[in-house]
């Protein structure tokens, strides 16, 4: 298993990546994953460097180390792989699970951020080479081919590992992915996958519009027709075609932020309250991203999208400023309970429940007065209410999905007052 390895990073404004430093994994004493990492002198010498992550790795000669979520830094974390493209790793490698750093060393160049890894001190040429949008069809079939072995691992399916590149992304999440390129910009194109209850690239689509109706600043988003099926393609906001190629933005989780990990012992940390915190710390405007962040937690209380865990939230900073993301992932979970619904992160005093009391209780914490925390929620329940149906038909969800996914909205329990 890899025990080191280096990690470049692309500084702002440059399209090639320059060595900032070597992480080597090892145990403490008791056995227990240890990561450090130094930035190298040459780097730390350069007028344009930048911190991997100003709070839990700042420019400094110093070592850093962490003996939390597996001895891996919060930033080298949030550039690997998340369930998805592991799963397209460990098929290509033919293992069934490998090393931390090996998922970072064995991951294409499209991962979300600035940063790189690889073996040697000296970086490689940042890839040139994307999918482009006519290969879809041929990736979605990778997909499904993928899919069926989940379902069914009696059979598996004939992929070639050439095929497995081609597919192969680095990007986040759960669902079935890769990115593509097409005019001068690069897209994360989420499919449909066959059992999906509705069509969910269209349904997460016509969200993306009501988010922006709602006033919140949300991910370019269009859908395209692949074969038979719909799929969406989200614009990657942290790439910007130049004429060299792509700059990249930096991009840390609201995971990483939080200093937090995945499983359930680290919920009590999944908190917008603590995330709002962090921002005011980070964030160059602090005050315009704390109440971009109330809204976000607004809407998605509205719309009961109760899958907003702390990687469906992010920073940026494309030069030396960081500021929240685009918002990207909503989705509505329509769910049996009226009364109560709670999204995955804490809100307020009654902590994760989706009500308006609940949203407004800690209102000072995203720098907002009684009355402009009000407002918002007011103005915004009004919009999906009255909005939410007419925006799902127009980016063309059907009848019968909009049927479906008529609970999600507004659901009773929003306006108790419990
Ligand atoms: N437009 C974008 N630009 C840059 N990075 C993005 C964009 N959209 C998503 N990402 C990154 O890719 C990851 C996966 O995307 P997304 O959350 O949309 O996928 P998902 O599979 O639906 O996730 P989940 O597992 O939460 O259901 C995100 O966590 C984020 O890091
Ligand atoms: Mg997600």
């Amino acid at each position: 298993m890899t025990s080191e390895l280096f990690v470049y990073v692309v500084l702002p404004g440059q399209t090639d990546f320059v060595t900032a430093g070597r992480f080597v994994l090892s145990t403490d004493g008791l056995g227990n994953p240890r990561g450090r990492f130094v930035y190298g002198r040459r780097y730390l010498s350069r007028t344009d460097a930048v911190a991997l992550d100003p709070l839990e790795l700042p420019l400094e000669e110093r070592t850093f180390e962490t003996l939390r979520m597996n001895g891996l830094f919060g930033a080298l974390r949030d550039a690997g792989p998340d369930y998805w493209g592991r799963r397209i790793i460990e098929r290509h490698a033919g293992v069934a699970a490998l090393g931390e750093l090996d998922y970072l060393l064995q991951s294409p160049d499209d991962r979300a951020g600035a940063l790189g890894f690889g073996l040697n001190v000296e970086p490689p040429a940042p890839a040139r080479r994307f999918n482009r949008t006519i290969e879809l069809v041929r990736l979605q079939e990778l997909a499904d081919a993928l899919l069926r072995e989940e379902t069914d691992p009696g059979h598996p399916e004939r992929i070639q590992a050439l095929d497995l590149l081609l597919l192969g992304t680095s990007m986040g999440g759960a669902r079935p992915k890769a990115v593509v390129e097409d005019g001068d910009a690069l897209w994360v194109a989420k499919f449909n996958r066959p059992d999906d209850r509705w069509n969910q690239a269209r349904v997460e689509h016509a969200m993306l519009c009501l988010g922006r109706e709602c006033g919140l600043d949300v991910a370019q988003s269009r859908i395209v027709q692949v074969g038979a099926r719909d799929a969406l393609l989200v614009q990657r906001f942290d790439r910007e075609h130049g004429e060299a190629g792509y700059r990249r933005a930096r991009m840390l989780s609201a995971l990483t932020l939080l200093r937090a990990g995945d499983s359930h012992r680290d919920r009590e940390r999944w908190s917008y309250l603590l995330l709002v915190e962090e921002l005011r710390r980070l964030c160059a405007n602090a005050p315009g991203d704390a109440r971009e962040l109330f809204r976000r937690m607004v809407f998605n209380a509205l719309i009961s999208n109760t899958d907003d865990h702390p990687r469906n939230h992010a920073v940026i900073a494309r030069r030396d400023a960081w500021q929240l993301s685009p918002a990207y992932d909503l989705t509505p979970i329509p769910q049996v309970s009226l009364e109560r619904r709670d999204l995955a992160m804490s809100i307020g005093d009654l902590g994760r429940r989706a009500s308006a009391r609940n949203l407004l209780s800690q209102c000072a914490r995203f720098l907002l007065t009684a009355e402009e925390a009000q407002r918002i929620v007011d103005d915004m329940e009004r919009v999906v209410r009255s909005r939410w149906y007419e925006v799902a038909r127009r980016e063309g969800v059907s009848e019968r999905d909009c049927a479906a996914i008529a609970p999600a909205f507004v659901y009773d329990g929003f306006g108790l007052d419990l």
